[in-house]
């Protein structure tokens, strides 16, 4: 499994605002949004197929190259928290389409429940799937998630995980269960407590983004 931390200030910046703890509502969703944007765009270098041709500018002919709108592209934002980390994820991913799936942990047990699933039966020959949530803590949630998008015809090399925070029990849950797969985060966090927040982390992305 790889895991990526892109190494650029604006990921670095935003992971900042988002971890303070004075970051207001409204503030923080467009954080979480920004921080997407750019794993997002750092996910999708060399992953999106292109068509090529020539076009006629005012000055001459050119070679062109443009996203091949034909070639499947799936973003799952894990409900609710990564709705804000997804939310500009169309502007990086131009023929793309989303697919919700919300999932709650459980405060005590923190296992994770499905309670919405707008997955297709099966996805597109050929699709590539991002699974966008910003915490990876325990890691149960990312991992139920993941299994039922494999259940829809798609391996892991087809899958890439973009995540705000993640935390080592998270990632090696991952690395165990789906080998290949990529994970994209803003930043890797030490711990988990026996609540299951990341620490330090950035408290409960779900609340902090939607009151
Ligand atoms: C949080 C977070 C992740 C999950 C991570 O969601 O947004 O989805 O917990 O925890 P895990 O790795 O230990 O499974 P939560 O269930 O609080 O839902 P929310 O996004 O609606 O707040």
């Amino acid at each position: 499994m790889l895991v990526y931390v892109p190494p650029h200030p604006l990921i670095k910046h935003w992971v900042s605002v988002l971890r303070n703890e004075q970051t207001p509502c409204p503030i923080f969703r467009n954080a979480m949004a920004e921080l997407g944007r750019l794993l997002l765009y750092e996910a999708s270098r060399d992953w999106l197929p292109t068509v090529s041709g020539e076009i006629q500018s005012p000055m001459g002919v050119a070679s062109v190259e443009f996203i091949d709108p034909r070639e499947p592209v799936a973003v799952i934002p894990i409900l609710r928290a990564g709705l804000a980390l997804a939310e500009h994820a169309s502007s990086i991913l131009p023929a793309m389409k989303t697919y919700h799936l919300g999932l709650s942990r459980d405060e005590e047990t923190l296992q994770p429940t499905v309670y919405l699933n707008k997955l297709p039966d099966k996805f597109p020959e050929g699709s590539r799937v991002f699974v966008v949530d910003p915490m990876l803590a325990t890691g149960g949630t990312i991992v139920t998630a993941i299994e039922h998008v494999k259940k829809r015809g798609v391996t892991n090399q087809q899958i890439k995980v973009i995540s705000a925070v993640a935390a080592p029990p998270a990632l090696q849950k991952l690395s165990d269960k789906f080998p290949g797969l990529h994970v994209y985060t803003g930043i890797i966090d030490p711990t988990v407590n026996e609540k299951g927040f990341i620490i330090p982390g950035l408290g409960d992305a779900g609340d902090r983004s939607f009151g």
